[in-house]
């Protein structure tokens, strides 16, 4: 094979492989390395740096091979140059071989030909991409000592395009990153004011009822464990955690006496208490949360898996797992507060009332991610302490507790792998 087919051969090869070096998405200081490494390779020369160009006068080294350790290149590059750059696009030599537009035309080259020949650099070549300047590369002469032929100044700048092509690429990742961050924030403040809204709305609602302070927040909180324990993903539990600060949002339009009767209130006053569900859907409906369906968990969360729960009697599978979960939320609140006409429930009565109600008002699934929550924070399993927040410090007690979700949990097994497998 004759040499220059050996050589052009052996540039190809070279090329490909700076491609796929400036295509890779790893380390970027790494790829302006192996880049530089790859053209001096292919040229056989020893030493070089790339310098990257944007748009003010100084440079910023990316990448240095071969020089004496200490060299910090500084180098500005006037207007004037930057539009020599452009128009001409080629390498300029100052070594033993000029090229014809001279060096003497660069102010470039006048400013640091003493330092560069200091440093056995002979060549520098514009990386242009996009008709704007990238930056430069700036080589030392070949290791034989021969000059740079016509052949030798292509490869470079075609290597040095390719080089261009990289670092263009990385600033706008770079930009692209920085505005997905700006993105990602201006997400979180809006996620945080819905939040705040949402539980200042929450508030409001339990002003109404000055028995049950802080229950809306409660069976919110409640409904995110569940969800949690149940595997939903996190913007899924967010929902539910909405669902249930909002579940009784239908009560503000309630008369406020029946939702503060001090006493068991009668029939009449039931069926214009039950209203709230049907009332909250007609305030939530519009909200169109994109992984809980809000207004429906309001709706539903009084319907029972027996069909005996209001406002439209549903079954089982008719009822919104959203809704089970936040009806869950609410009875264990309701059970575990003082309300006016009677005082809470001790825990075993309440898992007394979770085993008599479970698969005809509670689903199954849903308490039995409940109690595996609370048993996880009993045991210590997890270091949360939400249900010893809600529930107060002296209600619970994990010696006597934990031996009750055990055996509730135990007794459930069979529903819930049945309900599992249909
Ligand atoms: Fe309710």
């Amino acid at each position: 094979m004759e040499p220059i087919t050996q050589k052009l051969i052996h540039s190809f090869g070279a090329l490909a492989d700076l491609g796929q070096e400036v295509a890779s998405s790893g380390d970027f200081s790494e790829m302006v390395r192996t880049s530089l490494h790859l053209l001096l390779g292919t040229l056989a020369i020893r030493r070089g740096i790339v310098v990257a160009y944007s748009g003010e006068d100084k440079t910023e080294p990316l990448a240095v091979w071969g020089l004496e350790e200490d060299y910090q290149p500084t180098l500005t590059i006037t207007e004037a140059d930057r539009k020599a750059f452009l128009a001409s696009k080629r390498p300029v030599t100052w070594g033993p071989a000029s090229t014809p537009d001279g060096p003497e035309d660069y102010d470039f080259i006048r400013l640091y030909s003493d330092e560069l020949r200091g440093q056995h650099l002979e060549l520098l070549a514009p990386m242009i991409v996009h008709d704007s300047l990238a930056g430069l590369v700036v080589l030392g002469g070949k290791a034989s000592g021969e000059p740079f032929t016509e052949a030798d100044l292509e490869v470079v700048h075609v290597m040095v395009r390719h080089i261009g092509v990289g670092i263009h690429q990385h600033r706008l990742i770079g930009e692209v990153k920085s505005q997905a961050e700006q993105n990602r924030r201006l997400y979180e403040d809006l996620r945080a004011i819905y939040r705040d809204t949402v539980s200042a709305f929450a508030a409001a609602i339990d002003i109404k009822d000055k028995y049950t302070q802080g229950h809306s927040e409660r069976v919110g909180k409640y409904s995110e464990i569940i969800a949690r324990e149940m595997g939903f993903p996190e913007e899924e539990v967010e929902g539910l955690a909405i669902a249930g600060y909002l579940h009784d949002v239908g009560k503000l339009v309630v008369e406020r006496g029946i939702i503060n009767a001090p006493y068991r209130i009668d029939a009449k006053q039931s069926s214009e208490l039950n209203r709230h569900p049907a009332a909250g859907f007609e305030i939530l409906k519009s909200i169109h949360h994109p992984y809980a369906d809000i207004p429906l968990a309001a709706k539903y969360h009084h319907e029972r898996i027996d069909g005996r729960g209001y406002p439209d009697g549903l079954t089982d599978l008719q009822i919104p797992l959203g809704a089970k979960i936040v009806s869950l939320a609410d009875s264990f609140d309701a059970m575990t507060t003082d309300r006016p006409y009677k005082t809470r429930r001790s825990f075993d009565e309440v898992i007394s009332d979770f085993r008599r109600n479970t698969g005809t008002q509670f689903d199954v699934v849903v308490v039995v991610a409940f109690c595996r929550a609370l048993l996880k924070e009993l045991s210590g399993e997890t270091t949360e302490r939400s249900f010893v927040r809600m529930l107060g410090k002296n209600y619970l007690d994990s010696t006597r507790d934990i031996p009750l979700l055990r055996e509730l949990l135990g007794e459930l097994a069979p529903a819930q792998s049945a309900v599992a497998g249909r």
